[in-house]
């Protein structure tokens, strides 16, 4: 067997083809586990970059590309792929000076055919939906889990069913959903709620899970680290800043991390930092008290992706930031409001909960625990296109409490030469 599914905590395994979420004997989170014991670093480095210029899949996907490491036995003809990954890493010597660091780079997920990281995960999720009979998908989402799942279901041909708080939801993911033909069901609860309720439902085997829980989605979004380091040819950053809503990316991003190491594919561990919005940031108070278990409060914040009281992947996270001496941060909605509106001024656009990881390492750097002469990767999960009213509300200085340092206000003008030249002050 070259794939199963561990559990986290009694190393119970089960078949990978087999539906499990949590471990059958005491609940806790499962792993996907490979056998990397056949696998050599320099084959595997070369074998990736022979891949790169596929056009044909499983290989010209960000994720299969890296097959070795997802999912190896899988049969090529059942996967589900757009293709998705193969974002752009955006270098920016002027950001690098804002922030006072030596280089920085943006690993811009964004790109991906959704508009966020979320594919990565959901081509993993739904190719084992597939693989074990399900016959609906389902999830509860802040916008992009949804987005991404209706797509992946829509390529499947299988129904899906999406849990999101109506007003919680940017309009535009919200556009998509319904685009993609997905059952969207608003329910006027939280994030949490909506969770522990398609969990129910899941769990009494009328649907398939796609939230992160599910350890495929997680193997899918280890690609985001892979595909990043092979653009740095391998060199590893000082750091890799992430937010950090319900965890899952964190937790793959240390798994990635640890089996690139232990296949001697990176010498050094980049240190992670998670970034949480001060109204949603539980694993912050947790960090602060060495790790003490989640003291849970509704969540509040403008950066609506990451509006989460209850992180599932919490212990994953945990382990993935004690294996990289990783840290956790959290930055009010003001700081991520104004970073996302100076990556704009640099010509990068990304969505509010993205904009968290600049907003972070502008203060990690000024307590301190980043210095001058680090390197950093901000991963960037979602596009800019994804949250419009919240970009127009603060340009426009609509948002109670936010003063905003970077507003851009459209001029009203009347369609005369002179009247645009005296408003331009061109006279
Ligand atoms: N950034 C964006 C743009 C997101 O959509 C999310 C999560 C996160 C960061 C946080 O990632 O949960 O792995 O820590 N969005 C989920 C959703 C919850 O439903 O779309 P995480």
């Amino acid at each position: 067997m070259k794939s199963w599914l561990e559990c986290i905590s009694c190393s119970a395994r089960m078949p990978l083809t087999e539906r499990h979420f949590l471990c059958p004997n005491c609940d806790s989170l499962l792993d996907v586990r490979h056998d990397f014991a056949h696998l050599r670093a320099d084959t595997l480095r070369d074998r990736f970059a022979e891949r790169l210029g596929s056009a044909d899949l499983p290989y010209s996907s960000g994720v299969w590309r890296y097959k070795e490491l997802v999912w190896p036995e899988l049969d090529d003809a059942a996967i589900i792929s757009h293709p998705e990954g193969n974002t752009n890493l955006y270098h920016s010597v002027s950001l690098g000076k804002c922030a006072d660091v030596s280089q920085i780079w943006f690993k811009h997920e964004g790109e991906n055919p959704t508009g966020s990281f979320k594919d990565r995960g959901m081509t993993g999720a739904i190719t084992h939906a597939i693989a074990v009979g399900a016959r609906r998908l389902a999830c509860a989402s802040t916008g992009n889990t949804a987005s991404s799942l209706a797509s992946y279901a829509a390529k499947a041909n299988l129904p899906c069913i999406v849990f999101v708080h109506r007003a919680g939801v940017s309009e535009s993911k919200q556009a998509q959903m319904l685009d993609y033909g997905a059952t969207v069901l608003h329910i006027d609860t939280d994030f949490d709620t909506n969770l522990a309720l398609v969990r129910q439902i899941a769990e009494s085997g009328h649907a398939y899970l796609a939230n992160s829980l599910n350890p495929m989605r997680l193997e899918g979004q280890k690609t985001i680290i892979f595909e990043s380091l092979q653009q740095l040819n391998w060199a590893v950053p000082d750091w890799i800043i992430v937010p950090g809503g319900n965890l899952g990316n964190v937790s793959a991003f240390g798994k990635a991390l640890t089996e690139l190491h232990s296949l001697s594919m990176i010498r050094d561990l980049p240190r992670l930092a998670v970034i949480q919005a001060e109204g949603a940031s539980p694993f912050y108070r947790s960090y602060q008290n060495d790790y003490a278990p989640l003291d849970v409060k509704p969540a509040q914040t403008l950066a609506s992706a990451i509006r989460i009281g209850q992180p599932i992947n919490f212990p994953k996270a945990v382990r993935a930031l004690r294996a990289t001496e990783g840290v956790v941060e959290c930055v009010g909605d003001d700081e991520i409001l104004d970073a996302r509106s100076l990556l704009g001024r640099h010509g990068i656009g990304c969505e509010p909960a993205s904009a968290a990881t600049y907003a972070g390492l502008l203060k990690l750097r000024k307590a301190g625990v980043i210095s001058a002469e680090e390197t950093v990767l901000c991963v960037l999960t979602g596009h800019g296109l994804k949250d419009t009213q919240t970009a127009i509300a603060y340009h426009m200085a609509e948002l109670p409490e936010i003063a905003g340092k970077y507003l851009n206000q459209p001029v009203p003008v009347e369609g005369d030469v002179s009247a645009i030249l005296a408003a331009l002050q061109w006279q």
